[in-house]
């Protein structure tokens, strides 16, 4: 299984914040945002990572990642993103990375308090197919929904007036390899973007789609108020136990 971290786009409901920098540099509590995905997926034992990143800053990744020593990786692949043509577009750039393997993509704003290596095995064990993550929400309106039955996810809303339920998908994402074929597939969203909830969708469609819910808290850093909200959750109880997992790599 590979990483991916998905840090492009622009950042522009962080503007005047994202101006002069991206979203992914800026700091939660005592590290630059971009930091908590890359430890949520070394801390799943994941080591192989791609980082796709875009706008006018990418170099200041590569100074501020080099090849990955703060998380005890010897080396980190990265990609760029050109425009912001939507998070499966940047997810498109993985598929070389991939090289057929399957994936765990993170998106570069969502920070996790807990670990996700029980949701990767049971992935693994599951062969083919996606699964998903999801957290119970009191806002669902903003994130992708999914209408739930049992153990079946019925479908996926992207930000839905009315949502079918209170489960937010939440930005941690795992893939079989083919995941790019449905990429190649898809049309624009209304709003221009290649949706992440469309592939999540065609895995539906197919019923190979499965889900768990999330322990621990959960945010996005991508508005201020959910960029406070992740920056005083991580300084109350911290997150991704970052100094505890960095020992524990082994390479
Ligand atoms: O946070 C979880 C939510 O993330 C999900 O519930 C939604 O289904 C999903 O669409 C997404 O919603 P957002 O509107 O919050 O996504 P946003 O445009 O903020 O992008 C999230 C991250 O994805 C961003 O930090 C970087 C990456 N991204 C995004 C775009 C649009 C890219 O790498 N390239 C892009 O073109």
């Amino acid at each position: 299984m590979k990483g991916v971290v998905l840090a492009g786009g622009t950042g522009s409901r962080l503007s005047p914040l994202t101006r002069v920098t991206n979203k992914h540099l800026l700091p939660v509590y005592d590290k630059p945002m971009v930091y908590y995905p890359i430890q949520t997926l070394v801390n799943a034992g994941i080591h192989e990572i791609l980082v796709v990143t875009g706008g006018k800053n990418a170099g200041d990744f590569l100074r501020l990642l080099g090849n990955g020593r703060d998380f005890g990786l010897k080396h980190i692949n990265y990609t760029y993103q050109e425009g912001e043509g939507g998070i499966a577009e940047a997810l498109g750039l993985a598929e070389y990375f991939a090289a057929r393997d399957s994936i765990c993509v993170v998106l570069g704003d969502n920070i996790i308090e807990s670990n996700i290596h029980h949701a990767v095995e049971n992935f693994q064990r599951q062969k083919e197919g996606a699964k998903i993550l999801l957290k119970e929400v009191s806002d669902a309106h903003r994130f992708g929904v999914a209408e739930i039955r049992g153990e079946r996810v019925l479908k996926i809303e992207e930000k839905p007036k009315n949502p079918k339920s209170n489960y937010a998908v939440i930005g941690i994402y795992l893939y079989d390899c083919t995941v790019f074929d449905k990429i190649h597939r898809l049309k624009p969203s209304g709003r221009g973007e290649l949706e992440i909830t469309d592939v999540n969708n065609a895995y539906i469609e197919q019923g190979k789609l499965t889900y768990e819910v999330l322990r621990g808290w959960w945010t996005d850093a991508g508005t201020f108020e959910s960029l406070l909200r992740a920056n005083n959750l991580v300084a109350e109880t911290g997150a991704n136990k970052m100094e505890i997992a960095r020992q524990q790599v082994a390479l």
